[in-house]
């Protein structure tokens, strides 16, 4: 039995949720393994909707095992909230819902200095989510966070959250800092908040272990995208964790050997929220038109995100970052109404024409997009369940799409519903 990664292909927003929510179907254990409720994991169940931040995916079916891994980040006030929106009943998360003892609390601390230090980048800030994701981060690197695990004895709890809170007074306002490192008030409160998670603390590598001895099927879901990634992505404007595939191994306590397969999620299109480089971003009407048709706001924030078209440049580098077996095509359905879809083949750089992402970033900031236009088909492909159906204009699409990246695309998502997905070779076997 498989153990397979899913990791977004672009910046984030590819819709995995409701591919890993496909895939839950098949599995035992669904993995979040990074970020923090920065991420926005939706899915489609009939006339309901549900948005996940902090859960992983896999929550919406009954017989599945959902880990949070210890290379999450955890607002703990979010979870409580999530777990309350989903309206699972309270024993069957209990038993379904296990969280590493080493994921790192957000604290309030987190989200006033997200806050602040955008405000004080002015027109350089990143457009975090301001949800305290890279400050929490942050603290882990610099040893000063604290973890969930802390939380079991009060004491050793206490003493630690004071250090943290000792260390950030002299980076906030005086009076939000009053508020927000009054270190015995913070301690009452997460205390309080950790509680009714201390029987899901556990060691997710050890039971991920346990798992695999067992042959159970195991998915690990990646937040945001690749070219987000801390180290990989268009620094400074990522995320503070490692999106790409090689971030399981880490954030879930698994080795390298654990891992079976990896499918990247590639939206038909591309969109990005918040600032930093984007070469294939379109500024005009078509761009309009995708965020549109494509519903294209944050599920976390809300905010309207670019869009533009595919880029073959940038989903080399995603393959080769992520060493993507398979690849999943998402939202094709956007791009029905369209008479011809642009794909950008190569970069314009200072009068070269550059086909790999440049190393200097300001090459990355100034690379202008090289376009192929494929015809469109004009007709609708929401509902389509096999690839033959599919018009034959959208069967060049993918195929284009497979040729020039040399990797497969085993599924096609078309419509919003889990049941609209087009599967070519299912990720999973029977069971
Ligand atoms: P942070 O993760 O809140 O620190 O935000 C850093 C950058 O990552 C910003 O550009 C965000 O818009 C982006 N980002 C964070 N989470 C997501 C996501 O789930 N989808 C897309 N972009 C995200």
């Amino acid at each position: 039995m498989p153990s397979i990664v899913i990791v977004g292909a672009q910046w984030g927003d590819e819709g995995k949720g409701k591919i890993v929510d496909a895939l839950a179907a098949r599995a035992d254990v669904v993995v979040r393994f990074q970020g923090g409720d920065n991420a926005g994991h939706t899915v489609y169940s009939g006339d309901k909707k549900y948005v996940f931040h902090i859960l992983p995916s896999g929550i919406l079916r009954s017989g599945v095992l959902c880990v949070i891994g210890g290379g999450v980040v955890l607002n703990l006030k979010n979870l409580g909230e999530e777990l309350q929106t989903i309206r699972i009943p309270e024993t069957d998360w209990r038993r379904r819902l296990r969280i590493s003892g080493e994921v790192h609390l957000i604290l309030p601390c987190h989200i006033a200095m997200d806050q602040a230090s955008e405000t004080l980048r002015g027109k350089g800030k990143i457009g975090t989510t301001l949800r305290g994701i890279g400050p929490a981060y942050a603290d882990r690197a610099a040893r000063t966070g604290v973890r969930l695990a802390d939380t079991l004895d009060e004491s050793w709890f206490r003493t630690q959250l004071r250090s943290c809170l000792d260390a950030k007074r002299g980076c906030l306002p005086e009076a939000q800092a009053r508020d927000v490192c009054d270190a015995d008030r913070v301690a009452d409160e997460i205390l309080a908040l950790a509680k009714p998670y201390a029987g899901l603390i556990a060691d997710a590598g050890q039971l991920l272990a346990d798992a695999r001895r067992k042959r159970k099927n195991i998915l690990f879901e990646g937040a945001q995208g690749t070219m987000l990634d801390v180290g990989a992505g268009t620094y400074p404007y990522v995320t503070s964790s490692h999106t790409v595939a090689g971030g399981v191994c880490v954030g879930a306590g698994v080795g390298p050997h654990d891992i079976d397969r990896i499918i990247g999620v590639v939206k038909a299109y591309t969109t990005r929220v918040g600032e930093g480089p984007f070469p294939s971003e379109l500024h005009d009407a078509t761009g309009e038109m995708l965020r549109k048709i494509g519903g294209e706001y944050g599920a976390t924030t809300g905010r309207p995100r670019r869009c533009g078209w595919l880029d073959l440049v940038q989903l080399r580098r995603a393959v080769r970052l992520n060493s993507l077996d398979e690849i999943v095509v998402t939202k094709l359905d956007v791009l029905d109404a369209l008479d011809r879809i642009g794909i950008c083949t190569a970069y314009r750089v200072g009068g070269r024409r550059v086909t790999e992402w440049p190393v200097n970033p300001v090459d990355v900031q100034q690379a202008e997009p090289e376009w192929e236009y494929l015809p469109g088909w004009q007709c609708a492909t929401d509902g389509v369940t096999t690839f033959a159906k599919l018009p034959k204009a959208a069967r060049r699409y993918i195929r284009t799409i497979e040729k020039r990246l040399e990797v497969p695309v085993t599924m096609i998502s078309a419509g919003k519903d889990r049941a609209q997905l087009i599967i070519r070779k299912p990720a999973f076997g029977k069971k």
